[in-house]
């Protein structure tokens, strides 16, 4: 089992609210200039960079590759594929109302974090997904401090997540992010709704 190290190597910890990324996270998140990194506890790097139109095949791969069950969490039923359409409109961010980063280990996506701008320009909706075999590592947690930190510069105020109410991964997740998390159950789907106002944008 992979444990993440608590050292923060590369600039300075970027801040997250009260809260440091080196502290709040297992994984470590390091900054030079050839990019970011994610270095997990065994010593293995995996490249932080935003998702481009070049990940198109990457994508797809990662997508099939996951197991019916975080597919089921991801998209709330069955779907194996992701649709040509689909993975072009996945790939295709504008780095304000729709900005997703991903985690690649020697070209093979293994993590997407991403979020999508709502109508009122104050709230954005968020979504994860890690690859089996490397869930549980803090990747998750990585991406959505992450993610928080991008969105709060953009000028989001708010994520808002809908989380099916049997996904106690991705719940724990949210409760443990230090914003402020509320929880709105509704049948079988949690609404989350995450406070980014304390998150200082680096
Ligand atoms: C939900 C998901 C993104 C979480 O990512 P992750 O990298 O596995 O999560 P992390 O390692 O950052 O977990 C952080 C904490 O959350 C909790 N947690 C994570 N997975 C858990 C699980 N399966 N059961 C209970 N708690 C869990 C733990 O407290 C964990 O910290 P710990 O391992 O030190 O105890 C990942 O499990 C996933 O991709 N699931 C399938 C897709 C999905 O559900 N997407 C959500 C749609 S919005």
């Amino acid at each position: 089992m992979l444990r993440a190290m608590r050292t923060f190597s590369g600039t300075r910890p970027a801040t997250f609210g009260r809260h440091s990324l080196e502290a709040a996270c297992r994984a470590v998140v390091s900054s030079a200039s050839s990019g970011r990194t994610v270095t997990l506890a065994d010593g293995s790097e995996l490249a932080l960079r935003p998702i481009g139109e070049q990940d198109l095949d990457a994508l797809i791969r990662f997508h099939e590759h996951l197991s019916p069950e975080s597919v089921h969490n991801r998209f709330f039923g069955l779907h194996p594929h992701l649709s040509v359409r689909e993975s072009r409109a996945f790939v295709t961010v504008d780095g304000r109302q729709r900005m997703a980063f991903i985690l690649v280990d020697r070209g093979r996506i293994v993590a997407v974090g991403r979020y999508e701008g709502l109508e009122d320009q104050e709230s954005a909706e968020v979504a994860f997904v890690v690859a089996d075999d490397l869930q549980r590592h803090g990747l998750g947690t990585v991406l959505l401090r992450v993610l928080a930190e991008y969105a709060r510069g953009a000028g989001y105020q708010r994520f808002v997540a809908q989380v099916l109410s049997s996904n106690t991964a991705m719940r724990e997740v949210f409760a443990g992010s230090g914003l402020s998390p509320v929880f709105k159950r509704h049948q079988g789907v949690t609404e989350v709704e995450l406070d980014l106002r304390s998150v200082e944008v680096v």
